[in-house]
Formats: structure tokens, C-alpha cells, sequence
């Protein structure tokens, strides 16, 4: 299947896996690539740039596909070191990064500089304008049921994509909710070029998480995400479990007085527990309501071509049929 940017990016199938912490490493990301899609490894899950620079080397000996790199702008003051990250970045001769959070403006010349295509991560359609005005390639457009952070706006992308289909000139995959062939044809169908996936990719053999997450998304229905840090406007999709529900009742209690360090210890540095471990309950993790639609665990390259063939087969059929 060829779009604006599978060109773009010299991939074979318009499926790119979004950034994840302690999920995105370069078994993930080289096996995404592998099967044809765009493979993201997470920079900020690695500690340091140096150890960027190796997981970069690392995946560069799994694939020889295209990957990228994702960079999240946090909030808050304690910055990382973005100019050392992007300095590995651009020495591993990585091509495609993946900005999300504040706006990347102030690393985007460094980046196009070493052209390097930048994809940024949106969940409004006034942010994917302004990504299209300082110089960003293409836009991963974020809906509401997407896990991790949705933003505050709250719209759906039965809306979200077509308003950005509106407004905007570069292209942008559908992001969040996506893990179907179904949802490719009807993100095409809305405007978008090809989807970008974090929690659908999480169930794949080949996602270096402990086998307790894979089968938490399996047991999970379309109804068990909740939104944590709402008072704190750095709201977060995840998945519901006791120490979750926990953390809502103190937002609830606390208000709008709410304070990170009232929720601390609910979402810092849990993911190595949750993640390696397998310990689920440890706190909270980015999970999407697409969690409803897995009910297996594929390999990658079944999941990626899988979904393609599907969604041609759909095009090709079922789409064919009204337009006669
Ligand atoms: C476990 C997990 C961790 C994530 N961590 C990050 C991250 O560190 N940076 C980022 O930009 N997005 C992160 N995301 C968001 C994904 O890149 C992607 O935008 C989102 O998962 C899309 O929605 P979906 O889960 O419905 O497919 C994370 C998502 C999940 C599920």
C-alpha cells in the first residue's frame, strides 16, 4: 500500500509504532521495521544519550529498514538532556524522529539540518497547524481514545481526523484507538495516510515486555482505561487496576488542589516494574481503549501485513460494492 507516507519515510505499509516507554527498545522497533511498518525506539526510556547511541547501534544489527527515534518534550523544569539525545540521534544516522509533547520548535533546525523527517505527535488540530507552520514533515494525529495522554481537549477521531484533514497541507496518520484493518481503511477513508499504534503493538510476540502486560490487554475490555491526572492537565490514558482506582479517589478527595507529589507514587518510575517485572499493579501504565479489539498475540510482521492485506481486501470488496 503506498501513501504520502510510506514515500515519505521509504516504508513499504503506512503502520508506524508510536513512541513507548519501556516498550519501545530496538527488538520492538526492529521488529515493526522488519515487517514493513516504521519501528520508533523511545529515547527517554534509554538513561542516557550514550545509551541511546548504543540501543540505536543495537537496532541498526537487527534491521536494515528504516526506524526512528522518539523524543518527548516533558513538562516541567527538570529537562533532560535533549541536545545530547539529538546529537545520538543524528551520529547513528537515524532518519525519522518522532517529536511529541511541547512543541520540538527549538530542536527542529539542529533536525533538518541532518535530514532528518520529523513526525510530531498532535492531539488538536490548532498544535498539528502549528507543527505544519515551524517545519514539521507530517503529523501523528492523536484522538481522545489513545493511551497515554490525549491532551485536554478531549475529541474523538471520528472527529479529529477529518477537522485535520480540513486544515491541514502535510500529511498525518491516525493515531490512537487504531488496531484493526478495519480502522486503516476508515482512516484512510478520513484523510489520513496510514495509523500509528502504541498499545495494539504491545501484544506482539515480539514486544520485549513481561507476558503479564500482554495478557492484561487481552483480559481487558474497551471500558477498562481510565483518565489519571485530569487535575494536574497532564491527563493520561491507562489502564484501570487498584493502585489506579486508588489514585482517582485521591484526585477526587484532593480536587483541583491536586499535586504531583499527591500522586507520585502512583506513576514514578513504575514502568521497569510493570513492564519487566510483570508487577501489574504497581501503578499506572498508558493503555488505549483499543485494548477491546486484542484478543491475540501476533507476531509483527502478521500483525503489520496482516492488517494491509485486510484492509486492501476490504477496499478492493466490501468498499468496491457501494460505489457501484
Ligand atoms: C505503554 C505506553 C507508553 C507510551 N509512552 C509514550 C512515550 O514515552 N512518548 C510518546 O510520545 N508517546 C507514548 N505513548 C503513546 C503512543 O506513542 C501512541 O501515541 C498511542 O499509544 C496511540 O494510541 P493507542 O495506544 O490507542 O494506539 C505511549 C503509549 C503506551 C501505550
Amino acid at each position: 500500500m503506498k501513501t504520502k507516507i510510506t514515500e515519505m519515510f521509504g516504508i513499504e505499509h503506512p503502520v508506524i509504532q508510536g513512541g513507548m516507554h519501556y516498550v519501545g527498545f530496538a527488538e520492538m522497533a526492529a521488529a515493526v521495521s522488519n515487517a514493513g511498518g516504521l519501528g520508533i525506539i523511545t529515547g527517554l526510556t534509554q538513561k542516557t544519550p550514550e545509551d541511546l547511541a548504543k540501543e540505536i547501534e543495537k537496532c541498526k544489527g537487527m534491521t536494515d529498514k528504516p526506524f526512528g527515534v522518539n523524543l518527548t518534550f516533558l513538562p516541567g523544569f527538570a529537562a533532560p538532556d535533549y541536545p545530547g539525545y539529538i546529537k545520538a540521534i543524528i551520529d547513528g544516522g537515524v532518519k525519522i524522529v518522532e517529536t511529541a509533547g511541547r512543541s520540538p520548535e527549538a530542536y527542529l533546525p539542529a533536525l533538518k539540518e541532518a535530514g532528518i523527517k520529523v513526525i510530531h505527535k498532535c492531539t488538536s488540530v490548532r498544535h498539528s497547524l502549528k507543527a505544519e507552520r515551524i517545519g514539521c514533515d507530517a503529523v501523528s494525529v492523536d484522538g481522545f481514545e489513545c493511551g497515554g495522554h490525549p491532551g485536554e481537549d478531549d475529541i474523538p477521531n471520528m472527529i479529529l481526523l477529518p477537522r485535520a484533514a480540513e486544515e491541514l497541507k502535510i500529511p498525518f496518520v491516525a493515531s490512537g484507538g487504531m488496531g484493526n484493518a478495519q480502522q486503516l481503511v476508515a482512516a484512510l477513508a478520513l484523510g489520513a495516510d496510514g495509523i500509528n499504534m502504541g498499545t495494539r503493538f504491545i501484544a506482539t510476540k515480539e514486544a520485549p515486555v513481561h507476558q503479564n502486560v500482554k495478557q492484561a490487554l487481552i483480559d481487558a475490555t474497551e471500558l477498562d482505561t481510565r483518565l489519571v491526572m485530569r487535575p494536574l492537565r497532564n491527563t493520561e490514558r491507562v489502564l484501570t487496576n487498584p493502585a489506579v482506582e486508588k489514585m482517582l479517589a485521591v484526585e477526587k478527595e484532593k480536587g483541583d488542589a491536586t499535586t504531583i507529589e499527591d500522586v507520585a507514587e502512583f506513576v514514578g518510575g513504575v514502568y521497569p516494574q510493570i513492564m519487566q517485572e510483570g508487577t501489574m499493579e504497581a501503578g499506572a501504565w498508558s493503555c488505549g481503549m483499543v485494548a477491546g479489539l486484542i484478543h491475540d498475540i501476533p507476531t509483527c510482521e502478521e500483525l503489520v501485513g496482516g492488517m494491509v492485506k485486510e484492509a486492501e481486501e476490504i477496499i478492493k470488496g466490501r468498499m468496491q460494492q457501494f460505489a457501484s
